[in-house]
């Protein structure tokens, strides 16, 4: 077993219910009155690393990092960085954490949190590994969740898009699954269906879902409707790409078919998922959503810097010299010196940093 030496948020999964809770809880309440947290951080500085484009999660970090009376460093562009000579994660992350308390890092690989914080000397927070995580975009979306429904139990909820590359709805599953009475409809064509390991883990959690096709048809069970865009992005074959856009389109007939409390959320950006006069009902709930954001993710670096060094599990498995993960995206196929720890037992392992399942 490889432990870290700090509180690594790496996967909502791999802390207990009650520790992120606890979170959404202190979100809520910093929300309903922020200027009681205006120095919580001051003297702090926050590293934001970002290997992949955005624009929420990034400046939300920075805004929550500022809010709290902290300071930022870091860059959004790894050609402007030393990423460009050819540095690998490693030195990096390694580098960037000694010069600060908290680093938050998004990466296109899938499993690239669980990498750096194998050798990083601060807290890391996963902003996004891939297709694989996104914790911070789940607890904002069960901070709206527990605000504007007022429960994180006893919710239908509809997920619809690209389930198979969206991070976004992975963490998601990974995070309520454990709670009472929640069900997922997935909607969604089945080129882009929700991975199998993701099913699994509903199934153990005892979560109810069901996967479907049509957004029509099921629109009108849901209590909550989470919307995604196809991911350009994660596609080899851009024919694929061209196929599946366009697949959903929450137009104001659809909306229609819905109910008067259901609510429409999105981690955004949007493409051409949900057309621009659908903002105006009042189910549309997306940029309040958004707004989440910044005190979700307050919390979650109070949290984090007021217990630091937290000791989390990072590889639990077994490491397997000379096997390689057999995933193209993940961070172990670009970042060789990096172990390969596996879970499981004889020929069917998962690997550790992104969780694929492959026969070995
Ligand atoms: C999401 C992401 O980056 O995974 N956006 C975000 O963080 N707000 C969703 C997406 O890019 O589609």
């Amino acid at each position: 077993m490889v432990l870290s030496k700090y509180t690594d948020v790496i996967d909502l999964a791999d802390m207990g219910t009650d520790w992120w809770l606890d979170v959404v809880k202190l979100a809520s309440d910093i929300y309903d009155d922020p200027g009681k947290y205006a120095h919580a951080a001051d003297g702090k500085i926050m590293a934001t690393l970002f290997y992949e484009p955005s624009t929420r999660t990034q400046m939300s970090f920075q805004t929550a990092m500022l809010r709290l009376g902290g300071t930022i460093i870091g860059f959004d562009n790894p050609a402007t960085s030393s990423v460009a000579k050819g540095e690998n994660l490693k030195d990096t992350t390694k580098i960037v954490s000694s010069y600060a308390d908290i680093m938050v890092m998004r990466h296109p690989a899938e499993g690239a949190a669980k990498a750096a914080a194998l050798t990083a000397d601060c807290p890391i927070i996963n902003a996004g590994d891939g297709s694989h995580c996104h914790p911070s975009q789940t607890l904002l979306d069960m901070l709206t969740l527990y605000k504007e429904k007022g429960r994180l139990t006893d919710l239908t909820i509809g997920l619809c898009g690209d389930l198979r590359n969206g991070r976004t709805v992975h963490s998601m599953c990974k995070a309520l699954c454990g709670f009472k009475g929640i069900k997922f409809v997935m909607i969604s064509t089945p080129e882009l269906g929700m991975p199998q390991y993701i099913k699994d883990r509903l199934n153990s959690a005892g979560c109810a879902y069901e996967e479907v096709r049509s957004l029509e048809d099921a629109i009108g069970s849901l209590d909550v409707l989470y919307m995604t865009r196809v991911q350009k992005e994660r596609f080899a074959d851009r024919e694929e790409y061209y196929e599946q856009k366009g697949a959903y389109c929450l137009d104001r007939n659809k909306l229609n078919m819905g109910r008067s409390d259901l609510i429409v959320m999105h981690p955004l950006p949007r493409v051409d998922e949900i057309p621009m006069d659908v903002d105006d009902d009042p189910r549309a709930l997306y940029f309040k959503q958004a707004k989440y954001g910044v005190y979700a993710r307050m919390a979650l670096v109070l949290t984090v810097l007021n217990e630091p060094r937290r000791s989390m599990p990072l590889l639990t498995g077994k490491e397997y010299t000379g096997t390689r993960c057999k995933n193209p995206k993940c961070i172990t196929r670009k970042e060789y010196y990096l172990p390969q720890f596996f879970r499981g037992s004889g020929d069917l392992l998962e690997c550790e940093y992104c969780d694929e399942r492959q026969l070995v």
